[in-house]
């Protein structure tokens, strides 16, 4: 069994967590999420005050989860050093090196998105490769096959905003607070139903596409933003149509999804989907995929909403499958704003 502190400050989330165990049996000690609140004076993420926020927040929230797990000695230290802002990612990995100096034990670098695809099986057992995996959060849109931990293929990406993005700058545009997406959706829920008074096209999605049609995975996230501006623009009475407009928006978005998910599922034959990041915390995405799948026999897994969005749990999960496989990282350990995640294999 192996005791690993997972630490997580790639964007405005300082997280620890301890977790314990081996393989697929795991079990979650502690787990602290500290939300840099500050961003939404600015209606977004500023990078200068997210480092120094981390800065402050990392020895307690560190102390914490420490604590909270009983206080025992840890066999490893698994940090977020890419992808993510540069400057927060520093205070998490330079903590982590000299913690794991000072414990003398091992250090290990996770990719952000590699320990959201872990983040569901801590509390789903079932949600372990083979799946199908859709990842959405503000700053990533990526469909991918998992054959088994650690081999990815990466079907599809967004050619331009995330699908949280897209929800922030949308919910951004209807006069709502940031981040955007659980607005989006409560005013989404308001629309009265039937209420077809728009429709916005849907991103990427034409019947003659083919799986070796470079846009059979991807989607794309900008014109649909546009598509709700104009709307906006055109609309005398916002206030009055905005529950509509929001409505519209998230069904284009959501049906998106669902459609390239299918795609990706019925290629590949996974009789499992697993969803991460912010986005999978909208219901009405979780139930769509449900309804799509289930009917298929395919099961649909999706975290709660404080494993969805940015935690060290998943980190110390992710960075616990490295471990037992022997890996490591040296005391050099540099954080990247952008890099590959591990373990892909050929589309
Ligand atoms: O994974 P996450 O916490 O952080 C990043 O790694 O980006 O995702 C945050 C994103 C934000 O864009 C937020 O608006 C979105 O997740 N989000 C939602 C919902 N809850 C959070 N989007 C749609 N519906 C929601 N209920
Ligand atoms: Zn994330």
């Amino acid at each position: 069994m192996t005791r690993v502190l997972g630490i997580e400050t790639s964007c405005d989330e300082t997280s620890a967590a301890v977790l314990e165990g081996s393989g697929d049996d795991v079990s979650l000690r502690s787990l602290v999420i500290l939300s840099q609140d500050v961003h939404r004076i600015f209606g977004g993420v500023v990078p200068e005050i997210a480092s120094r926020a981390h800065l402050t927040a990392i020895v307690p929230v560190v102390e914490r989860a420490l604590q909270e797990s009983g206080d025992q000695p840890i066999d490893a230290v698994a940090v977020t050093n890419a992808p993510g802002l540069v400057g927060a990612l520093l205070v998490g990995v330079s903590f982590a090196k000299a913690l794991a100096f000072a414990r003398h034990v091992p250090v290990i670098g996770v990719h952000h998105m590699e320990g959201h695809l872990f983040a569901t099986a801590l509390e789903h057992r079932d949600a372990v490769p083979p799946f199908t995996a859709l990842l959405v959060s503000g700053g990533h849109t990526m469909l991918l096959d998992v054959e088994a931990w650690g081999r990815y293929r990466l079907l599809g990406r967004t050619r331009d905003d995330a699908a949280g993005e897209a929800f922030d700058k949308v919910a951004k545009l209807l006069g709502l607070p940031y981040p955007g997406g659980p607005h989006v959706e409560r005013l989404a829920s308001q629309r009265a139903s039937g209420d077809g008074r728009f429709r916005f096209a849907r991103p990427m999605v034409r019947r003659d596409q083919a799986p070796t049609d470079p846009d059979f995975y991807d989607v794309s996230f900008s014109g649909l933003k546009t598509a709700v501006l104009n709307a906006v623009k055109s609309t005398v009475d916002v206030e009055a149509e905005r529950a509509s407009i929001a409505g519209a928006f998230q069904d284009a978005l959501i049906e998106t999804l669902v459609e390239k998910t299918t795609r990706a599922a019925r290629q590949f034959g996974r009789g499992r989907v697993v969803l991460g990041g912010g986005v999978a915390c909208n219901a009405t995405l979780v139930r769509a995929m449900r309804e799509r799948f289930e009917p298929r026999g395919v099961q649909v897994f999706a975290p709660s909403a404080r494993l969805a969005t940015d935690n060290a749990a998943m980190i110390a999960r992710a960075g616990l499958f490295h471990l037992e496989r022997g890996e490591q990282s040296s005391l050099d350990l540099n954080a990247f704003a952008s890099q590959p995640i591990p373990g892909l294999v050929a589309a």
